[in-house]
């Protein structure tokens, strides 16, 4: 099932539980035996790295290291690493400005803890990347959710929303969460402009812009624009990164750059202490010798099959849904015609032994029920065809039944 199914708050709990637990959600890894899984952007398993002898070495030279609690920050080499490996980006920072975290969605969570008290408000895309809204709803935040079109997040609508809640006496919030290249879920690049602007509002209305960036070595084709992060002067943008798409996202690393102030704030929230510094080095050993970059090189041209076969199997099974092609990354956005029920097709693909993902867990607030998120990372070329083949089935099972 996609992360959608809960089974609602349980009438007579044994415990007391807290408000944001009392729904007990399915995990995304239990699933009907043989259904083709088209609804997390889960690394493709041929592509999963060989890191034998990375962590040997991590587990041998490097034993007092790898063993022993890891410093708050992150291993030095580390930092260092991710500074030059953003650098190729245009992104001018030093070890200073890098916190090594377990993965992006960590790295969401420590900015929440030092920015956020119950009640405030976020800035986000609608729709926005699901799991970010989990992260955010744990801190009892409210959204001021904006449009995208074409060009990314309506910095437009954005300033007219901060410009009202200024007027009726309320501050604006303190951070927006966004993802500029190949937006999880809608696929979409923010224009350069758009990005400039972005940063403009930053300044002038005291926000902090949380720019997510896991898929950015993933483009298929077309211009790289810089990130946010690269046209930041004033330290208004906290970049996350991860190794999870482009390395293996078993290996739970990632990072945040921003002031030295802000990252080390963030380094005090970590509930556990120095994140795992034996994956660390295995991930300091990948980027220093070429095998990251020749490893995402592979990713990037396997994924653009894995994008055209899905397109493809649209345009022969489904022609009637209209789809935009991403430049990048791993998701597909799907918008059913008017009257469809994602929810439903969702389910009924189930049936049909596919599962996807409905498109309103991907808006902060009630969204519209026509919208599908399918990841085409997991699963080759034929599988891939074969899952939508299987949800033109339980499209037309819905069709039958409306
Ligand atoms: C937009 C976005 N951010 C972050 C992540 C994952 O981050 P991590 O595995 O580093 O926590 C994903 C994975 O799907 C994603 O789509």
């Amino acid at each position: 099932m996609a992360a959608s199914e809960d089974t609602g708050p349980d009438k007579n709990p044994r415990f007391r539980y807290a408000r944001r637990a009392e729904v007990l959600g399915k995990s995304i890894f239990e699933h009907p035996p043989d259904t083709i899984i088209l609804s997390s952007g889960l690394a493709y398993p041929p592509l999963l790295p060989d890191v034998v002898r990375e962590a040997g070495d991590a587990a041998g030279d490097h034993v007092t290291e790898a063993m022993q609690y890891g410093p708050l920050m992150g291993l030095d080499d580390l930092r260092d690493q991710i500074a030059d490996f953003v650098a190729e980006d245009g992104v001018r920072c030093t070890r200073d400005n890098v916190l090594v975290t377990y993965g992006a969605k960590s790295a969401l969570d420590l900015a929440c803890r030092v920015f956020i008290e119950p009640g405030d408000r976020m800035i986000v895309t609608r729709p926005t990347y699901m799991s970010a809204l989990h992260i955010m709803r744990t801190h009892n935040v409210s959204f001021l959710a904006v449009a995208q079109d074409e060009e990314g997040l309506d910095t437009d609508e954005l300033e007219h929303e901060l410009k009202r809640l200024e007027a009726n006496g309320e501050r604006a919030p303190k951070l927006l969460f966004d993802i500029p290249d190949f937006h999880n879920p809608t696929g979409i690049t923010m224009s350069l402009a758009r990005r400039k602007r972005l940063i403009e509002l930053a300044q002038k209305w005291g926000f902090v812009i949380l720019e997510d960036d896991p898929y950015r070595r993933l483009r298929f084709e077309g211009e790289a624009l810089p990130p946010l992060k690269a046209l930041d002067e004033t330290g208004v943008v906290v970049a996350l990164g991860t190794v999870s798409k482009i390395l293996a996202p078993g290996l739970r690393v990632g990072w945040a750059l921003g002031e030295p102030e802000v990252v080390r704030r963030m380094a005090f929230q970590k509930a556990d202490g120095g994140s795992n510094p034996f994956a660390q080095r295995i991930v300091v050993d990948l980027m220093r010798s070429n095998k990251m970059a020749l490893h995402i090189d592979e990713v990037r041209d396997r994924m653009r099959e894995h994008r055209d076969a899905m397109i493809g199997a649209f345009a022969e099974h489904l022609p009637e849904i209209t789809i935009r092609a991403p430049e990048g990354g791993y998701f597909l956005w799907a918008e059913l015609p008017d009257g469809a029920d994602a929810e439903a097709i969702s389910d009924l693909a189930v049936e049909h032994g596919v599962e996807v993902s409905t498109g309103r867990l991907c808006f902060p607030e009630a969204g519209p029920g026509n919208f599908l998120r399918l990841a085409y990372s997991y699963v080759g070329p034929d599988v891939i065809r074969d899952g939508v083949a299987r949800l033109a089935q339980a499209y037309r099972a819905f069709e039958r039944a409306a």
